[in-house]
């Protein structure tokens, strides 16, 4: 709608601005009475010499819109008001013929790679790798609303001089019963006794690295330890996965590159760009600090894989972009690489873009799990799961299915508390918090979701005919909020941003609410047809919000 509006305010002033600028300074006035969408004319009063009253009321005169039922000039402002009979008819028709392919780019734009959460084998799960895992899903179904095709890739931390150190700690310490048992648990505790026996005697480390090179060199008990390590954790990781009701296209992680490095680092010496310091190899790079290829004993680095593996990507998939989803800790590491094959030539280096995100802080800290001291997702799920389900037992003892029910609303509760936030800030991680049933939550959103599955369930019928007369008060400002969903979900794709229909859905809810708490729905028979097909509308919207984020929506709770 904001594009018809410029358009005849760029008609109405013979083209003096593009639509696009006109566009830009649109502004959504600040009370409902003022309108709904207005045009501030300042800055063009000294292009054109004329008083911005006199602009304002020249648009006025001029403008013709078949949307707009009333202009009105106040100061400087064109203050715009919507034909709302015709927008209401408009968007809820749309939504109820579309239903959830509603905002749904149709034409397909081709593939996009989205390498995320990437937990790091015979560690935990942590709630760090969480925020990886539910932005980089919900980023990959709102890059398919948009009508690309997501790829999902986890890029395992399963290589790298770590696993030389487990293998080192196995060696010493090892309890192999005890690892089939348990196995991130008891890896993750001979890796915190490596590191603190280590600081005692540097030889382990040297042996580590030596186990290491072993591994990289295909050394066949070392291989067959990594194995073992490897297949335990993802057991482990694929049943919080399923929790989360999240799939990948592939596991391949870094040891999946182990074969394909040699070709990178060839290609690098024949550009010139590898440089020899202190025995290793290394990329130079402006204004950066060096991008370090090869150690002095040959063995690669983490750098190293994640070159291979953007060549494999591109040839593999085409992808437009590639996203890297991956804690703004690492920022430097994904400037250099990105810089690097920049350097190599490649101009598709523009299209690989780092999505950083702020930290899970624990009182104030981050976590860690080198000593040992960790908040492990799959206790917080359960503990959601167990939250949500006495929740249930209090308000609603009678409901069916509670089982499923209750994981819905407490994984829903996780991811949610997780997207709202902008990406970049950090969380202090709070299990009250997210637990909140009321306020700004998934649980929230899930209940109103519920609450008109009920109304409609009740009715017997969705309604059909809509006329905005028939609505009541506080419709007119869900029904512009509807009208907006398709853009918001551009704009989270094109910012990388989910909290975008986190925070939309929120205000739907809430708006919704509003609405819901001032007018009757199920009544007489001509407003009572209109007021459920406006629910239905609202319902449909609400639960594909909560999907694109990954979350599910119940009928009851
Ligand atoms: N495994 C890494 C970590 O936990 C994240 C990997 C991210 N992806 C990548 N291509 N580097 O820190």
């Amino acid at each position: 709608m904001h594009t018809q509006i410029a358009k005849s305010i760029a008609e109405a002033l013979n083209n003096e601005l593009s639509v696009n600028e006109i566009q830009h300074l649109l502004e959504k006035p600040k009370k409902l009475d003022l309108g709904d969408v207005a045009f501030p004319c300042f800055i063009l009063a000294k292009k054109l010499g004329k008083s911005p009253h006199s602009i304002a009321s020249e648009i006025k005169d001029n403008i013709s819109c078949e949307i707009v039922q009333d202009v009105q000039v106040v100061g400087g402002y064109v203050n715009i008001f919507y034909h709302q009979p015709m927008i209401t008819k408009q968007v809820l028709s749309q939504i109820v013929k579309e239903k959830n392919l509603y905002g749904t780019k149709q034409e397909p734009k081709g593939n996009v790679v989205f390498d995320f959460s990437s937990p790091n084998i015979a560690k935990p799960f942590s709630m760090g790798h969480l925020r990886s895992t539910v932005i980089g899903n919900a980023l990959a179904n709102i890059a398919e609303k948009n009508g690309y095709k997501a790829i999902r890739i986890n890029h395992l931390g399963d290589w790298g001089t770590q696993f030389g150190k487990l293998i080192v700690a196995y060696k010493n310490w090892g309890d192999r019963q005890k690892i089939e048992a348990a196995p991130i648990k008891e890896l993750l505790k001979i890796y915190v006794q490596f590191h603190e026996e280590a600081e005692k005697d540097d030889a382990l480390n040297e042996q580590a690295r030596a186990a290491f090179k072993a591994l990289e060199d295909g050394d066949e008990e070392t291989f067959a330890l990594w194995q073992w390590f490897r297949d335990a954790s993802l057991v482990e990781f694929k049943t919080i996965y399923q929790l989360l009701g999240i799939e990948f296209d592939s596991f391949n992680g870094e040891a999946f590159y182990n074969d394909k490095m040699s070709a990178v680092v060839k290609e690098l010496e024949e550009k010139q760009l590898l440089v020899k310091s202190d025995g290793a190899y290394v990329v130079e790079l402006d204004n950066l600090p060096p991008c370090l290829i090869t150690k002095t004993d040959g063995a690669t680095l983490y750098a190293t894989r994640d070159l291979a593996a953007a060549f494999y990507r591109k040839h593999r998939y085409e992808p437009k972009k590639i996203f890297y989803v991956v804690g703004n800790e690492q920022s430097l590491h994904f400037t250099q690489l990105f810089k690097v094959i920049e350097k190599m030539g490649y101009n598709w280096a523009i299209d690989l873009q780092h999505v950083p995100f702020g930290m899970i802080l624990q009182e104030g800290k981050k976590m860690s799990t080198r000593k040992g001291k960790i908040v492990l997702l799959a206790d917080v799920l359960k503990e959601a799961i167990a939250t949500a389900k006495r929740n249930i037992d209090e308000k609603n003892p009678m409901l069916e299915k509670k089982d499923s029910i209750g994981h819905q609303v407490g994984v829903g509760a996780v991811i949610f508390n997780d997207l709202k936030n902008d990406r970049l800030h950090d969380i202090e991680f709070s299990i009250e918090h997210m637990m909140n049933f009321e306020g700004e939550t998934g649980p929230y959103i899930q209940y109103t979701y519920a609450r008109i599955s009920s109304l409609l369930e009740k009715a017997e019928d969705n309604g059909n005919e809509v006329s905005c007369e028939t609505l009541g008060e506080q419709a007119w400002p869900v029904i512009l909020l509807l009208e907006q969903f398709p853009n918001v979900i551009t704009n989270a794709f094109e910012q990388a941003d989910p909290s975008q229909i986190a925070k939309y859905a929120l205000q739907l809810a809430r708006l919704f609410n509003k609405y819901y708490a001032q007018n009757k729905v199920l009544v007489d028979d001509n407003q009572r047809s209109s007021r459920l097909a406006f629910c239905q509308c609202v319902s449909i919207v609400l639960k594909e919000s909560l999907a694109l984020l990954g979350i599910e929506a119940p009928k009851n709770m």
